[in-house]
């Protein structure tokens, strides 16, 4: 089966706002469109969080029409930048209680998604009750192939910043509660506005970019958080029958292909 992730779309809550000087919903209206084009046998599309950039009502009415018009089913979680009570208005279908975190069956196959958001702060956390929350779900589906989204890293990036003030804090418990589970496959997350992969024991992991600006990888820089040029991307997922993902990061914004003596194929 195939699922799209995307994530960070960064909306604005007016239909022509920018930021950085881009159009994030545009951004993002093109990656859709791009994925109905070529991915239509999509189940569905994950978007993990930064759904708003500065969490105003317009950018979640903006993300809602967005979400109705899409063919492909759209699954949104919560990021840092995001406010629980404005999206609850508009996507009250996806709380569990207080937060934003639910199951989605499909083939056999488990998706989590989870909430790591702390109003107001750049880190995230999960605490008692979400963690708590993660392991009744994972007891209920015990056996079945799980794979997880969120919107913090619940691993060291080699980001200064994502790794200090924009950290995930609540790795030691979260990690913890997985290792109990053989169950869980894969983590998909965002917040680092990069393509990143890593794992951990069996349990593989992937970021990819942001739908709206990109963040530098800069090893020795230790205090400033760089934004970049580089083009969005979308994470095609494809999972095996028995539960492998295959994962592949794909720049939608110039769909052209060259031809083989060098020039451009005509639209
Ligand atoms: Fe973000
Ligand atoms: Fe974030």
């Amino acid at each position: 089966m195939k699922i799209i992730h995307l994530t960070d779309p960064h909306l604005t809550g007016v239909a022509r706002g920018n930021v950085y000087g881009l159009n994030p919903a545009q951004r993002l209206r093109r990656a859709i469109k791009s994925i109905q084009q070529y991915h239509a046998d999509t189940a569905f599309i994950a978007l993990t969080g930064d759904l708003a950039n500065e969490a105003s009502e317009g950018a979640y009415a903006i993300l809602s029409k967005i979400i109705k018009k899409s063919e492909i089913p759209i699954y949104p979680i919560l990021g840092n930048h995001d406010n629980r009570e404005i999206f609850r208005r508009y996507f009250p279908d996806y709380f569990d209680k207080d937060f934003v975190q639910y199951i989605v069956e499909k083939e056999g196959k488990v998706f989590l998604f989870l909430d790591t958001l702390v109003e107001g702060e750049r880190y995230g956390e999960m605490g008692k009750k979400r963690i708590a929350w993660l392991s009744k779900a994972l007891r209920t589906h015990k056996g079945k192939p799980t794979y997880l989204f969120m919107h913090h890293h619940p691993v060291a990036s080699g980001l200064y910043e994502m790794d200090n003030d924009a950290a995930f804090r609540s790795s030691e418990l979260f990690w913890k509660r997985l290792g109990k589970s053989k169950d869980v496959k894969h983590i998909a997350f965002g917040h680092l506005h990069r393509i990143m992969q890593t794992s951990k024991g069996a349990v593989g992991m992937h970021c990819t970019r942001s739908t709206a600006f990109q963040v530098a990888y800069k090893p020795n820089d230790t205090l400033e958080y760089l934004t970049n040029k580089e083009k969005p991307t979308y994470a095609v997922m494809e999972i095996s029958e028995e539960g492998e993902v295959r994962v592949h990061h794909h720049e939608y914004l110039d769909e052209k292909h060259y031809y083989e003596d060098g020039s451009r194929a005509a639209q």
